[in-house]
């Protein structure tokens, strides 16, 4: 995507040949800076302090976080450890493992000696890949967008509401949940998103906004709690979300607060689609609730905020009494019965078993 006219992807080698660079997103959307990753220890905890956060940006950060570390050490227990100590970053995106195994799986056949440089190109193939499926689901899911724009008339705005961030900044590039928004604005169609503020980290005041800001996409912050009182006015014609692990049987797992979102949806009669692309999907795991590993984050991001004083600093405040507690489930799980559809690269399905099955026949 564009920023002030400059094409960006979220990560890319480094002009150095010993490095990757990422946009720190704990800096937007007050400052754009560009962050060097130089070993596997700068890469892990670039994932866990969510510098790069987003399930398939995850998955391509542990992918040459691998190359790192290879770099340094190729051997069996170097490639061992490596994915390892990456896998510890983040429980809950299934992409980190889908990444780690899939890198390992490639890698481990060949002599050490040729590992690193495997490692780098098939990280790159990975980062291609991940924009290939999120264009594909920019395809899928524009008909939907379009579909509301007819029914509703000429010139009628469409209005979607999504949680978090599930945009380019999420991904290497495109997003998933923005995919089919971003699609639907460059075809002319008419439309307004909801950005769900997304407490406590803020990913969709700070990330979401900023992108769709760049993009001319119009927009309005919300707090979290309003997304319910404006599908009961009718000023909400579909929901799109991403999704950090759904099961094989269609369970969504999500940024905390989706859930409330699709239960709302449920009960006003909105369309709640969540964009999945295939890395996405844990064909493990059958029931979301019991099985999905929920990240516990620190209450600190509970109680206390930052943001940008009028000198342009940026300044972090307490927000509750000293001495209150707090607890910070990081992610939530929406049962398949409340989802519509899931945008997936092959195109949409039912949050199903049998017609995930059917759409990926090859997983
Ligand atoms: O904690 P985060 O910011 O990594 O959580 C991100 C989300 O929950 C996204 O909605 C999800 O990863 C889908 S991203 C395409």
């Amino acid at each position: 995507m564009k920023i002030k006219g400059k094409p960006h992807r979220t990560i890319w080698p480094g002009a150095d040949g010993v490095s990757v660079e990422i946009i720190d997103q704990t800096r937007l959307p007050h400052e754009f800076v560009v962050a060097r990753l130089g070993t596997l220890g700068e890469a892990a905890h670039a994932i866990k302090a969510m510098l790069v956060r987003g399930a398939p940006l995850i998955g391509a950060t542990a992918s040459y976080g691998l190359w790192l570390a290879l770099r340094v050490d190729p051997s069996d227990k170097g490639l061992a450890d490596a994915g390892a100590a990456l896998m510890a970053t983040r429980p809950t995106a299934i992409n980190l493992r889908w990444a780690v195994e899939r890198m390992t799986a490639w890698l481990s056949p060949l002599r050490p000696a040729e590992r690193a440089e495997a490692a780098l190109r098939r990280a790159a193939e990975i980062c291609d890949e991940d924009v290939s499926i999120n264009s594909a689901i920019g395809a899928a899911g524009l008909p939907l967008i379009r579909a509301i724009a007819v029914g509703k008339g000429r010139g009628a705005v469409v209005n979607i509401l999504t949680h978090c961030n599930a945009g380019w900044l999420a991904t290497v590039d495109v997003g998933t949940a923005t995919a089919p928004i971003y699609a639907a604005h460059d075809a002319g169609i008419p439309i307004h998103v909801w950005v769900d503020e997304t407490r406590p980290r803020n990913q969709g005041a700070s990330l979401t906004a900023w992108e769709l800001l760049n993009h001319g996409v119009p927009h309005s912050v919300i707090a979290d709690n309003a997304g319910g009182h404006l599908m009961q006015h009718g000023e909400v014609d579909m929901v799109i979300v991403g999704t950090d692990r759904t099961t094989a049987t269609g369970d969504v797992c999500n940024k905390i607060g989706t859930y409330l979102k699709a239960l709302a949806a449920k009960d006003n009669g909105v369309p709640f689609y969540v964009a999945a692309p295939s890395p996405s999907i844990d064909w493990r795991v059958r029931d979301g609730l019991k099985e999905i590993p929920i990240e516990n984050r620190s209450a600190r991001e509970v109680t206390h905020l930052s943001g940008r004083l009028p000198d342009g600093s940026v300044a972090t405040v307490a927000l509750t009494p000293e001495g209150s507690g707090a607890v910070n489930p990081a992610f939530d799980v929406t049962p398949a019965r409340l989802v519509t559809g899931l945008i997936t690269e092959r195109g949409i399905v039912k949050a199903s078993e049998s017609a995930l099955r059917e759409l990926f026949p090859d997983k």
